[in-house]
């Protein structure tokens, strides 16, 4: 009988036992079920935070080329600058001897050496790529200007025999700097503020090109700037001097920008100034740009406030390489409070640019089916080791909708610049023709940066939706040239149009 007793005893408990087992693992599941449905509505509101359906994309083209009307009709007529460059002569070809450049503006700096022959033919360029020391980027004008001017005596040296007279000969310079500057001439301008991270205070309000021919003269290098454009310009530049139906430039790098041909009667703002009466090429800043059209989340404006320039640049932010990146941590970083699916401690994640946008890239285009590329740059980068399958892929996706928002909406600027110059086969926002009336010319767009030239996805992004917003037929007279290190060649071959020695110039349009 106490035997039976304590059999069935241990019965209940094992059942007892086995029941709450099973309870806490059916618990579990249930916690862990309802932490992966939070964590995927994150995913999911960020995603339609970030649609930019068809529909939204054409009122961005609007918005764009409303914006560049009003700001070449008045200074701060919109938050697109707008600014004329003096550029109204483009290399024809013939140009002829050695001319060097500058290019700074990104994450490098590059000094070229360009050999030009004539006839359209440009010997292969010596080009040196460096990069700019972090300090340089907040310290004093003096010092980053010395810097440029030391790395480009060293090549200059290389060049010659480094004899005294091989250095006094004055040699011409093309000079690409890629920030926005209130031209004076083709060749003078003053630096209005500096973006992407760069913040050298006493430089704002200066004569850039001054700021460099005083360094370069501080070195001993007998060199005048005979151009001084931005990275667009040279871009654009180099895009004509190669297929001379090329009529804008954009760069989506670490910054993002564009410029274009326009005819000088539409520029209002400086009317009575403008001594040519063809065109002019103007850069437009359109990091700037701004539109309610825009589709904006709480991301896109807590990396704003985080940022070292608030209120500034927001297309720019959506865009460009310096950023994306980093809107894509904010978004793990969310997820990872919402439900700890990275695990605990992770003190890198809220770090903030730790995760560059090449890496980024990386993790987006990883095609192993495990994906491990994401499991690497989780570990490595952001700490986070061991992250499931099924967690990366969620990454994957992250990196997808950020990414795919901005190719989109770079593609809505380069059709709001269309549209401005009646280029988009709507007849233009002033145009009044029918669409039947209308014959596109054929139109090419030279575009340069890592996000486009080297990130695949995003390009393939850009195109589809370019023939989204344009439609098939008129989407094929519009052609994207890439214009590999088009931004320094392109300097250099202004620098030669604009050499003091140089008559034979074609005027634009
Ligand atoms: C930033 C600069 C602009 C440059 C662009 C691309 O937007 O302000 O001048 O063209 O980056 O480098």
């Amino acid at each position: 009988m106490g035997r039976g007793f304590v059999v069935v005893g241990v019965a209940v408990t094992v059942a007892v036992t086995a029941c709450a087992v099973a309870a806490v693992v059916v618990g579990k599941r249930v916690k862990s079920r309802r932490k992966w449905r939070r964590v995927v509505g994150v995913l999911a509101e960020f995603e339609q935070g970030c649609e930019t359906t068809v529909g939204r994309l054409k009122q961005v083209v609007d918005a764009m080329a409303v914006e560049m009307h009003a700001g070449l009709a008045s200074e701060g007529g919109s938050k697109l600058k707008m600014l004329l460059t003096f550029v109204d002569t483009l290399p024809n070809g013939s140009e002829k001897g050695i001319y060097y450049a500058l290019d700074l503006g990104g994450t490098n700096f590059r000094v070229l050496r360009v050999q030009l022959g004539g006839q359209r033919s440009i010997l292969e360029p010596d080009v040196e790529r460096q990069p700019i020391p972090q300090h340089l980027m907040t310290s004093t004008s003096e010092d980053l200007f010395d810097f440029i001017a030391s790395s480009l005596k060293e090549f200059v040296e290389k060049e010659g025999d480094g004899s005294d007279t091989s250095l006094m000969r004055r040699r011409e310079l093309g000079f690409t700097f890629s920030f926005p500057v209130k031209q004076t001439s083709v060749s003078t301008g003053i630096l209005i503020k500096w973006t992407k991270g760069f913040g050298i205070e006493d430089t704002v309000g200066r004569e850039v090109s001054e700021c460099l021919e005083q360094a370069m003269a501080r070195k001993g290098l007998n060199m005048r700037v005979a151009a001084l454009v931005n990275d667009t310009v040279g871009t654009l530049a180099l895009g004509h001097y190669h297929d001379p139906d090329t009529i804008a430039a954009v760069i989506i790098g670490t910054g993002t920008n564009a410029c274009y041909l326009e005819r000088t009667d539409a520029i209002i703002k400086c009317q009575g100034l403008l001594t040519t009466s063809g065109g002019m090429v103007v850069n437009m800043e359109w990091g700037n740009f701004w539109s309610s059209h825009l589709p904006r989340t709480s991301y896109d404006i807590e990396l704003d406030a985080d940022s070292p320039n608030p209120n500034d640049q927001g297309f720019e932010k959506m865009i460009s390489g310096m950023y994306l990146g980093d809107i894509v941590r904010r978004v793990i970083l969310r997820m990872s409070h919402e439900a700890d699916i990275f695990g605990d401690a992770l003190p890198k994640l809220s770090m903030p640019f730790i995760l560059r946008t090449p890496l980024m890239a990386e993790m987006h285009e990883d095609d192993s089916p495990e994906l491990t590329e994401v499991a690497r740059i989780l570990k490595d980068t952001l700490e986070i080791p061991d992250v499931p399958l099924k967690v990366r892929k969620l990454v994957v996706k992250v990196c997808d909708v950020v990414t795919r928002r901005a190719a989109r909406l770079a593609a809505a600027g380069i059709v709001g610049i269309l549209k401005k110059i009646g280029r988009d086969g709507s007849g233009g926002i002033t145009g009044g023709r029918s669409r039947s009336d209308i014959k596109m010319k054929r139109t090419v767009v030279a575009i340069e940066g890592g996000l486009y030239t080297s990130y695949t996805m995003f390009r393939e992004y850009l195109h589809e939706a370019m023939i989204e917003i344009l439609g098939e037929e008129a989407a094929q007279h519009v052609i994207l040239m890439d214009t590999e290190d088009g931004s320094g060649v392109g300097a250099a071959l202004l620098g030669a149009t604009h050499s003091s020695n140089r008559v034979d110039n074609v005027q634009l349009l």
